[in-house]
């Protein structure tokens, strides 16, 4: 099982998308484990995007990011990493596919909804810049056994 870091950005939650977007991840499968409501300070902010310091967009960026309350999600599943940046589409909502969130939701290329982490190694990173030890709660859902093919010994 992997878990990723999702935020559904400021433009999502001041749209009232937050609800849609959760559904999108929880009719998929995947689980959700942690959630946070909170404005993101310039210090969390610089460290969640230090990769991009330096970028033409990177102070713009964190102007959007720390503007407003976002919602932090820590979402599980069997390649939740991968599948969920699938379901975000293209970073630029003008280039996003339709079906994905970026592609049904939003026009814009800054203002495009939702962040989620790239590879395993940052999940683990951001994870753990947004949520203390005991806020991610593991815990066993009955549905599993309906989610994911266990006959062969492993989920698939
Ligand atoms: P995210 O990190 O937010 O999940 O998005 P991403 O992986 O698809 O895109 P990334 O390259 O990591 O860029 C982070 C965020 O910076 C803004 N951006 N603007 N104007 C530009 O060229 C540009 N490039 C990136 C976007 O808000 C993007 O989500
Ligand atoms: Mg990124």
């Amino acid at each position: 099982m992997e878990t990723t870091l999702i935020i559904l950005k400021p433009d999502a939650v001041q749209r009232g998308l937050m609800g849609r977007i959760i559904t999108r991840f929880e009719e998929k499968g995947l689980q959700i484990v942690g959630t946070k409501l909170m404005v993101i300070s310039q210090d969390l902010a610089a460290k969640h995007y230090e990769s991009h310091k330096g970028k033409p967009f990177y102070d713009g960026l964190v102007k959007f990011m720390t503007s407003a309350p976002v919602l932090v999600l820590a979402v599980r599943g069997i390649g939740a990493i991968a599948i969920s940046r699938k379901m975000m589409g293209a970073t630029f909502g003008s280039k996003a596919e339709p079906g994905t969130i970026r592609g049904d939701f939003g026009v814009s290329n800054s203002f495009n909804l939702i962040h989620g982490s790239d590879s395993p190694e940052a999940a683990e990173r951001e994870l753990s810049l947004f949520f203390a030890s005991g806020e991610v709660i593991n815990h066993d859902r009955a549905v599993d056994r309906w989610v994911y093919d266990s006959s062969g010994g492993k989920p698939e």
